[in-house]
């Protein structure tokens, strides 16, 4: 895959960046613009978040400790693993560059679309990428077309929830993904910076139980989607403690900055808070998706805190195309994501994330008006 594709394009690489849009479709710096394109819980991050940074401030004059080892012991606990079992990371894109560095020079495959940052790090570790493509519109995985795609492949990368289609590979498929993998030699990297989302208590969601039982499974987490904490970095890897190891000699020392890493034990404590955010994905989550689906736009089941969307098939014959949408939308004042960079996607899908219900009230009611007003 050519770096081109990720510096060339007009399109910003990640959600958000509203300025450098607002200047590419010449609109006033200043539009007011209500953002679904950055996929974060709304909730967050739990209110006593900033007094407690406060109160930790007096020590950023010391330097964090060097093994993480409270941080390592809540996430251990979390998850029922052990502390050498995990690898606190500077968000998961820091867990992402890890995993891809323990595999530098290797065959990889991508499950796309997916999230870019995998690509990214494969290109900077001189990983080879082919791309195993989910099929449109539903983005389900046929796990044997799956499997018959890995000869020679040596490292598997996959999103679970993906970002952007919101779909989740079930326990089942993994299970026969482990096994098949397991035999052919072939490592499985699983990014679950979403799972928290999926709405099963976590230990049901997570892959993390099956580390016991596959040593060439990772897993990458990010504690900054659930918690909203994307300025702060925070994330982490599950691995056997030989690929832990491993993976502490590709880490800089002291990355994960002290504030962030002192306040992991507090937010998994949290409880109020992750019952809180389950509350509101079991009743926003499918009423969303009903009133988009309403608006005649083809809608991906979500099993994550985003929809995948695009004009739906008679919108799409009358020459409605989801770049038309975009630039409509951000004209009533709505930003939602693009998909120009996730392989496979080319643009023709749009992300949106899921936001508090007024204001995923006010998304359906500009897009209601977009639709009226191109369709007519
Ligand atoms: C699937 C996925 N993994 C990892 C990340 C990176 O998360 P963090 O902000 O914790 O680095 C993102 C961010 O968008 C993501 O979508």
């Amino acid at each position: 895959m050519s770096q081109c594709m990720w510096s060339c394009s007009p399109w910003p690489k990640h959600g958000g960046q509203a300025e450098a849009l607002l200047a590419h479709f010449s609109l006033p710096a200043d539009h007011r613009l209500e953002d679904f394109s950055a996929n974060l819980n709304p909730l967050g991050p739990p209110a006593w978040v900033s007094d407690w940074l406060v109160k930790q401030l007096a020590d950023i004059e010391r330097y964090p400790a060097p093994d993480y080892s409270a941080a390592r012991q809540a996430i251990a606990a979390h998850h029922h693993l052990q502390p050498e079992q995990v690898l606190l990371t500077n968000g998961g894109a820091e867990a992402i560059f890890i995993a891809a560095a323990l595999h530098a020079g290797k065959r990889a495959a991508i499950i796309t679309p997916s999230f870019g940052e995998y690509a990214r790090a494969c290109f900077a570790h001189r990983l080879s990428v082919a791309e195993l493509a989910l099929p449109a519109p539903h983005f389900t995985l046929d796990i044997d077309s799956l499997l018959a795609g890995l000869n020679g492949i040596e490292v598997l990368f996959l999103c679970r929830p993906n970002n952007p289609t919101a779909t989740l590979i079930d326990i089942s498929a993994m299970e026969a993904l482990l096994d098949h993998t397991a035999a052919i030699g072939c490592h499985v990297i699983v990014d679950e910076a979403f799972i928290d989302m999926v709405g099963k208590p976590p230990q049901q969601a997570s892959l993390a139980p099956l580390l016991a039982r596959y040593s060439h499974l990772i897993l990458l987490h990010s504690m900054t989607k659930f918690y909203t904490l994307p300025g702060l970095r925070l994330g982490y890897m599950l691995a056997d403690t030989a690929a832990i190891k491993a993976a502490e000699s590709h880490q800089p020392a002291w990355s994960v900055n002290h504030l962030a890493a002192e306040l992991v034990a507090p937010l998994l404590k949290d409880d109020a808070f992750a019952r809180r955010t389950q509350r509101w994905l079991a009743s926003e989550r499918p009423r969303m998706s009903q009133a988009l689906s309403e608006l005649g736009v083809d809608v991906v089941p979500s099993q994550a805190c985003f929809f995948l969307i695009r004009p739906g098939a008679e919108q799409r014959a009358a020459g409605l195309s989801s770049d038309m949408l975009f630039e409509r939308l951000l004209h009533q004042g709505v930003l939602v994501r693009h998909t120009h960079n996730f392989a496979g996607l080319d643009g023709e899908w749009l992300r949106v994330a899921l936001r508090d219900e007024p204001a995923n009230r006010r998304l359906v009611a500009a897009l209601k008006k977009v639709l009226h007003d191109c369709l007519r």
